[in-house]
């Protein structure tokens, strides 16, 4: 610690003296001071603190960034000890008790609630963009019959971006305007039609008379294929249940797939193509596949008795209990407490998913465990919605493309944040090189 810092307390600094980190480099006994904004050191103040004028400067390392801020933002708010998520300052379970997804959406979009005449025009114009072009279709038959149906999604997001050329002005308020409204309006088209492609069944087109949740409801439905173009029947509590899950996801802050559209975004792609890039991050089984891997965990233990067996194995570090941890949640996530009361409106409909009692028992055991207690794993977002998915009906495989439909309205608004913040630059971290020193051939 330097001299000064000894002499004076933290009472008797300015606030200005008070917001600083004083660093004494030992290396060459030089003090730095740095500013502190928002508890956080710029990394480029560290620059400044060499051995010789000719060093490049310090750099921090923090492989997965697991202590790195990359951007400001306004739009969502964690406190992961405290179990707490809040878009634009409103607690997540009032907003998925009182609003629909596309009032979130807006919300998260926007930086407030709409208005009545807002949220007439916003779900006018997300309900009017839900066709795709024909040609969609097309280059969607050509994938295989059994191709995952997250793959055909990543795909096609990208492929959308060759029928908008408009999207490549991403520094134009009014293009960025349209291109957030067709990629909410198209996202559900392309998942449904990737899911129907998946199961050999016929598309089947949007419905303008629906609303946001039992259309895509009524797009991924097995109807008979003289039926395609007809209203389908769905169910209300089925529909609200789905609309609860996309509130949910819209939006998490940082995490792996929004990083992925932000570093993409900043090389000015278009939104197109960056999402499609954050759709390929939200793929992996630690991120948006890890509610299809939970299904597939609770099927594989198959009864409550063989749940002390699996516990055992993931304690002697065997496996991962799938759906449990987050890189941010310390506590339970906020969203597992909602989709857990949102199980009971689905299994009303449905009848119970034997697959919960299983869950029920591996969380009861989990949470009573010391290896749990220890880490701080709680079951996260992903433990129970693969098992409402199931009782809606849906295969496992189409999990993340569901994950993927409501976190386009998180990706678009983080993308329109980084576009107008005039300190992002392109994304590109450094390396700490460990590689050999110059040899010659
Ligand atoms: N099962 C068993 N042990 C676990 C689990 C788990 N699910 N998650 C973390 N741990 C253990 C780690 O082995 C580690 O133990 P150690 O200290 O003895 O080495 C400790 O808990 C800390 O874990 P980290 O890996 O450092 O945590 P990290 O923040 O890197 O990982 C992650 C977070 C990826 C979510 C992790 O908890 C995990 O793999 N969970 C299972 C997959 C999952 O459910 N993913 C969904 C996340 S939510 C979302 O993306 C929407």
């Amino acid at each position: 610690m330097p001299p000064e810092a000894k002499s004076v307390t933290t009472e008797e600094k300015s606030p200005a003296q008070r917001d600083t980190l004083a660093i004494r480099d030992n290396r060459t006994g030089r003090d730095y001071t740095i500013p502190i904004e928002r508890d956080a050191i710029r990394a480029m103040d560290l620059r400044q603190i060499k051995v010789h004028d000719t060093d490049f400067g310090l750099l921090s390392y923090d492989p997965a960034f697991q202590n790195t801020a990359s951007c400001q933002s306004a739009i969502t708010y964690i406190d992961g000890d405290a179990g707490i998520l809040r878009y634009r300052g409103y607690p997540i379970d009032e907003l998925a008790e009182r609003k629909t997804y596309l009032e979130v959406a807006y919300l998260v979009i926007h930086g407030h609630l709409p208005g009545k005449s807002e949220l007439d025009d916003w779900v006018h114009d997300i309900t009017f963009h839900t066709m795709v072009h024909e040609n969609v279709k097309k280059f969607i038959d050509g994938f295989n019959h059994d191709a995952h149906p997250m793959g055909i999604l990543v795909s096609s997001l990208a492929a959308l971006s060759t029928f908008y050329p408009d999207a490549k002005k991403v520094g134009d308020e009014g293009s960025r305007k349209l291109q957030i409204r067709r990629l909410i309006a198209k996202i559900p088209t392309l998942a449904a039609f990737a899911y129907r492609h998946s199961i050999g069944m016929p598309y089947i087109y949007p419905s303008n008379d629906l609303d946001y949740p039992s259309n895509f409801l009524s797009m991924m439905r097995t109807p008979s294929p003289t039926l395609i173009r007809e209203k389908r029947e769905v169910d209300e509590h089925l529909a609200h249940a789905m609309d609860i899950l996309f509130i949910l996801h819209a939006d998490h802050e940082q995490n792996c797939s929004t990083a992925t559209m932000r570093t993409v975004g900043s090389s000015q792609a278009d939104p197109y193509v960056a999402s499609a890039a954050a759709a390929a991050a939200l793929y992996g089984p630690l991120h948006g596949g890890a509610n299809e891997q939970v299904v597939r965990m609770l099927q594989e233990i198959g009864s409550k008795d063989k749940v002390p067996a699996l516990i055992a194995d993931v304690k002697e570090g065997k496996r991962k209990l799938m759906g449990f941890g987050h890189r941010v949640y310390k506590n339970y996530d906020p969203r597992a407490k909602i989709i857990k009361k949102t199980a009971d409106e689905v299994f009303a409909v449905t009848g119970r998913n034997k697959l919960l009692d299983i869950a029920l028992a591996l969380e009861e055991v989990a949470l009573s465990d010391d290896y749990f207690i220890k880490r701080k794993l709680y079951p996260n977002v992903d433990f129970y919605s693969g098992i409402i998915y199931q009782a809606l009906g849906f295969p496992t495989d189409i999990f993340p493309v569901l994950f993927a439909i409501p976190r386009m309205s998180g990706w678009l608004a983080q993308w329109q944040e980084l576009v107008m913040d005039s300190e992002q630059k392109i994304s590109r971290p450094r390396q700490l090189y460990t590689g050999s020193p110059e040899r010659h051939l």
